[in-house]
């Protein structure tokens, strides 16, 4: 149970509704309670009449008042019920609803190494399925639990103040009951488990085909696909057969052990009354409190498996809620941040795969300057980007922030300074303002700010044709756009913070040469007061820069302007060379 201690908190949060509840949870039980009572009093009154004929007349009345007092007894204890469902469940909710925030809120602050590290079926399940369990057992386990001790404690009490011997009698079964209903839950839920692992299974098959249906097509690979999909549902299927077996056995094992309680209670209730003990009343009594025990105890073997399926989930919960953030806000002052950067023999290391992807890595960048980066595929480009926008912490070298240790900054100032446009243009699904105006923190989107924006981007037009212009929805719903778009709206995104140095990773690839050039027009008279990064493949889009490095498996090989690099004879001069000859 220890893992389930850390709830305890949302338990005191949350204290008045669970001592609330509990008080309703005690009152239904009272009134459950009492019926039985009514049907002894009932039995007897008609016993005593019929042994004694004249003794009264008033039999209607009597056997009315019974039966009406049952039926408002039934109706105050499904009123309590209805309340404690109301409290105690109603807690379970809210307190999944604070834990599920807790979690993601936790997630956001972990880094990127993390996220590298667990794949996101994992961290989607912690989200749902785990906080689900744990649900179940904040509510339904905690409520019968709860239920199930006052029950034991009113009836038995009860039983045993009418005749000790046929109360042990008949709670002879109900210890093997529970044990057998723990065993059948335990097998139910194990057999869940394989339907809903099968089931995501199937899912992310057709999830997959659906999303590369284009690439299905053309490679004819449509039978494939289905016979995927065949085997798997067939497994499903299979699973879900051998949980209804299972499943069946809930029910008549039930019914066989509250049918050898009541065996028990007629037997030795009628031994017992032969013996002038207890009266038929009694018996009847009795029969009413054997099936009152039923359910909690069958309850008992299903709590217990709850709670342990719950102790489980809360064990993985906890262990990526104590998991602590390499990348930590050491500065909690607002920091100001100019755009003087420096690189002082940096080297680093991708700490989750190990592999060397930055060596002894030095420049040094003046505010408003331009710094280019080139270098072929997997040379290092982006790692420096993510370094600098402390995406992970460095072990060797320094990076500074106008004389200060980028670690020494305030992590959020550093990276509400950085306009960063990403190498894949990664876009969320809403309208195009949603995510032009993505970075700012108050929702109150300029207008004239997210057109300025989109215009420097040269997105402009292409927003102006869409059905709703600027609240047109993007995304899996919505307007598909074309790899260029994507990249232009994800450099608008950037523009719109203002910030005073941009990062652009190969953002403009996928833009022809035309735009290219437009663009970057764009940009140096409107960023003529930042400093730039301007990563890329193509010589073209890196001719402005005040300094440019090639990088070259992690090393600076050259290092210049674009005519002292051409001069150069080396790398860059040829791949200039070779993309200018490309071009004519
Ligand atoms: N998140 C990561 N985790 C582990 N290794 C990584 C990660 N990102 C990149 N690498 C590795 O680091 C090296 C440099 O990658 P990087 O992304 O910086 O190259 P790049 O110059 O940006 O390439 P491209 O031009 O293709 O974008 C590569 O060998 C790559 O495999
Ligand atoms: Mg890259």
């Amino acid at each position: 149970m220890k893992n389930l201690f850390y709830l305890n908190k949302y338990f005191a949060k949350y204290r008045k509704l669970l001592v609330i509840g509990t008080f309703f949870i005690l009152i239904s039980n009272v009134f459950a309670l009492y019926p039985a009572e009514f049907v002894r009093h009932a039995f007897d009154y008609i016993q005593n009449v019929l042994e004694n004929p004249t003794s009264d007349k008033k039999i209607h009345f009597y056997l009315l008042k019974f039966g009406g007092l049952i039926v408002l007894f039934a109706i105050l204890k499904g009123i309590f019920m209805y309340f404690m469902r109301q409290t105690v469940i109603v807690m379970s909710r809210k307190i999944e609803f604070d834990l599920k925030n807790e979690i993601y809120k936790q997630y956001q602050n972990l880094s990127l190494s993390f996220y590298k590290k667990n794949n996101t079926g994992d961290l989607m399940n912690r989200i749902t399925e785990d906080v689900n369990r744990v649900r179940m057992y904040l509510g339904p386990a905690l409520m019968y639990a709860i239920n199930m001790a006052f029950l034991f404690i009113l009836v038995i009490g009860k039983m045993l103040s009418i005749n000790t011997t046929l109360t042990l009698y008949v709670l002879i079964p109900l210890p093997i009951l529970a044990i057998a209903v723990y065993h059948v839950s335990n097998k139910i839920n194990k057999n869940s488990e394989r339907v809903q692992n099968q089931l995501s299974v199937l899912t992310s098959i057709s999830q997959e085909t659906f999303s590369a249906i284009n690439i299905v097509k053309i490679f004819r690979n449509e039978e494939n696909s289905f016979k995927l999909f065949f085997d798997s549902c067939k497994k499903y299927t299979n699973r879900q057969l051998k949980l209804v077996s299972v499943e069946a056995w809930f029910f008549p094992l039930i019914i066989l052990l509250i049918g050898t309680s009541t065996i028990t209670t007629i037997y030795i209730g009628g031994l017992e009354n032969f013996k002038g003990k207890i009266t038929t009343g009694n018996i009847a009594e009795f029969i009413i409190y054997v099936n009152m025990l039923t359910w909690p105890v069958a309850s008992v073997g299903w709590v217990t498996s709850l709670v342990q399926r719950a102790e489980a989930s809360m064990e993985r919960i906890n262990e990526f809620l104590k998991i602590e953030t390499e990348i930590k806000n050491t500065n909690p002052n607002n920091t100001l941040i100019k755009g003087n950067i420096t690189f002082e023999n940096v080297s680093f290391i991708y700490p989750d795969t190990g592999i060397k992807a930055l060596k002894n890595i030095s420049f040094s960048l003046k505010e408003n300057e331009t710094l280019g980066i080139f270098g072929k595929t997997g040379s290092g480009k982006s790692t420096i980007a993510n370094l600098l926008c402390r995406m992970y912490d460095i072990d060797n070298g320094e990076i500074f922030y106008d004389n200060t240790k980028i670690g020494d900054l305030n992590l959020f100032d550093l990276r509400k300074n950085i306009g960063y446009v990403p190498q894949d243009g990664f876009l969320f699904s809403g309208t195009v303002n949603e995510n032009i105006s993505f970075g700012i923190d108050s929702k109150e989107e300029e207008e004239e700010e997210i057109k300025e924006a989109a215009k420097t981007a040269e997105i402009t037009e292409e927003i102006e044709s869409f059905p709703d212009k600027y609240n047109t929805i993007i995304g899996e719903r919505g307007v598909q756009l074309s790899g260029g778009q994507r990249q232009r709206l994800s450099i608008a995104r950037a523009i719109y913070i203002n910030p005073p140095i941009y990062i652009f990773d190969d953002c403009l690839s996928a833009i022809d040469a035309n735009k290219e050039k437009l663009i970057l027009k764009n940009l140096s008279g409107k960023t003529k007061e930042n400093t730039n990064i301007i990563i890329s493949h193509r010589t073209s889009s890196l001719q402005n820069a005040n300094q440019i490095i090639v990088l070259d498996e992690g090393e600076i090989i050259e290092k210049g302007t674009h005519n002292e690099l051409i001069n150069n004879n080396g790398f860059y001069a040829e791949m200039h060379k070779k993309q200018t000859t490309e071009n004519l």
